[in-house]
This record gives structure tokens, sequence and C-alpha cells, in this order.
């Protein structure tokens, strides 16, 4: 059976720790063009029922860069558009590649997918997690010389995927979170590598975004409208207001705090422009990122 990654869950400390350390590796080597083809002859296929800029062209150039093939598959292009099921899917795209990276919905979705294949499978978002943004975003971190377990972390704004992602790295790495979101927004436990690691771990849910910021290290948000839930746009937009980052909620943070966010930005939303181009702001080194961890994930699961 193949090992697959399709949620934070899915790693241990020390493998999460092994990834910070690769990604920085091989960051350096991109750096100073001394690529090694790790990966070379494989092929590697990447099946995105969702939009992406980031993921998909990170993981493309990743691909390239340590050697191997990538083919974009578009869902519409395949006959999974026209009702093949995802298992069969699954099955005969694993007899022609050695590895998948899937973008879908629901997290069974991908699941099934991983059931029926002969290849490892890379989470590259669903409805519930982003797992290998949060590697990405803190590798950010640690490639400044800085260990999470010494900062406080608050993530504003909704409980989504990659909310989910987050809560169950510091469970896993036992940093400290304070999570805010609107009632009824909160993240989802599925994400946690076992329910009872929430009380274990230095994890706080609340619904004061002011309360979540003060003294944080970080301050980090996403999208208050995540792929698939257009159409409750309007009524999200009206709940989350009080939960955008700008100048005030970061007067909560410690001085010099950073902010972070996946991207794509819903600017003037959710982050204001003044912080999402300030001094505090570092989310186009999380972007850039994505290649480097992108890379170090891809060795991890598809090298064998
Ligand atoms: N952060 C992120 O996953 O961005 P994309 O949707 O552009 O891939
Ligand atoms: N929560 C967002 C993340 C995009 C990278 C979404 O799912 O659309």
């Amino acid at each position: 059976m193949p090992r697959h990654f399709l949620s934070i869950s899915d790693l241990s400390k020390k493998e999460l720790e092994s990834l910070f350390k690769r990604a920085a590796k091989l960051k350096a080597e991109k750096k100073s063009g001394r690529m090694r083809p790790s990966l070379r002859g494989k092929s590697i296929g990447l099946v995105f029922e969702k939009l992406s800029t980031r993921t998909r062209v990170s993981f493309e150039v990743a691909i390239n860069d340590l050697g191997a093939n990538s083919l974009y598959l578009n869902p519409n292009d395949l006959q999974l558009g026209r009702g093949e099921t995802i298992s069969d899917t699954s099955r005969i795209l694993s007899s022609y590649l050695d590895g998948v990276i899937l973008r879908t919905y629901e997290q069974e979705r991908l699941e099934e997918f991983a059931r029926s294949a002969g290849v490892p499978v890379i989470n590259a978002l669903t409805d519930l997690e982003h797992p290998t943004q949060i590697v990405s975003d803190l590798f950010t971190i640690k490639e400044m010389g800085l260990d999470p377990k010494n900062m406080k972390f608050a993530y504003i704004g909704d409980g989504n995927n990659v909310a989910n992602s987050f809560m169950g790295a510091a469970a896993i790495l036992g940093f400290r979170l304070s999570i805010a979101t609107p009632n009824g927004y909160e993240p989802d436990l599925r994400a946690l590598p076992a329910k009872e690691s929430l009380g274990k771990a230095d994890i706080e849910i609340l619904n004061d975004p002011a309360k979540a910021a003060a003294g944080a290290d970080v301050l980090y948000t996403d999208v208050w409208v995540s792929m698939g839930q257009e159409k409750d746009a309007a009524k999200r937009k009206k709940i989350f207001k009080p939960y955008q980052i700008n100048g005030g909620l970061l007067s909560h943070a410690k001085k010099g705090a950073m902010v972070m966010h996946c991207l794509p930005a819903h600017r003037g939303e959710e982050i204001t422009n003044e912080v999402a181009d300030g001094p505090n702001s570092i989310i186009f080194e999380q972007a850039e990122n994505k290649l480097h961890a992108g890379k170090a994930i891809l060795e991890m699961f598809m090298k064998g």
C-alpha cells in the first residue's frame, strides 16, 4: 500500500521537522543552481477540480526541477468530467503514473481516490484541509530561525481548510494557537491527530478577534468565502466583517508581529491593502516557499 498525504495528521513531529530541514536545503540548491534530479524518470499527475495558481504552478515546477514529468489533468478533459467514477479514474491513473496530486471538494472524495490508488496521493486542498500549505507556512517561520514553540499564533477569520490544517499542526508540533471565528464557523476537529489532542494542545477557539490577536507573534488569515461556498458570499462577508486584519487589529499583536495569508487575498475583505503590503506582511515569502516545501513533500511521498 502506498503512503498518502491526505491530512496534516498523517505526519509526525519528526517528519514535519525533517520536511522543514529538507525544504531549506532544496531552497538553497535552487538559489545556487545546483538542483539534483531526485525523482528522475517519474511521472506525476495533477488532478485539480478547483482553480489554483500557487499550488498548481509550484508543484509543476517542483516536479520538473526534481527531474520528473508533470501532467496537469483538468477534470473536464478527463472522462471523470463525464461521470467516470473517482475510483476507476484512480485505478487507471495509478497504472500510468507514479503519484497523483489531487485538489477536490469533500475529504471523502480524496479518501476514495486514495483507497483505489496504487500510487501515493497528495492532498492539494479539500474542503476540510490544506496540509501542504501549512507545511510551507511553518517552513517560512522556521527558516527565519524562529521556533513556533516559543511563539503565539493567531488565526483570525473562517475556520476553513487552512485553519483546520493549522490546528492539526499546532497539536502535532505543540505550539500556541488562538483561533477567532464567528459563532458557527469554528474549525473542524477532524483535522486533529486525535480528538483528545485539542485538550492537550495549546489551542484556544474564540469568537473575539482582538483577544486572539493579543500579544501574538503571527496573525494569519484566509478568505471568507472558500472555493465552493460562493452562494453564501453575501452572508459571509457581513458576518466576517469584524474579523478583518487591519491596522486596528494588528495593534493588539506584539510589536513587529508578522502577518500571514495563504493567498489568494480578497483585499479589502479579510485583509486591508495597508497590512497586506505593509512591513509586517510575509505573504509573498509564504507563496514562494510553496515551491521549496512542495519539493520536500514530493521527495518524502513519491521517492520510493
Ligand atoms: N494558497 C493556495 O493554495 O493558492 P492556490 O489556490 O492559488 O493554489
Ligand atoms: N480557503 C481557501 C484557500 C485557497 C487556497 C479555499 O478553499 O478557497
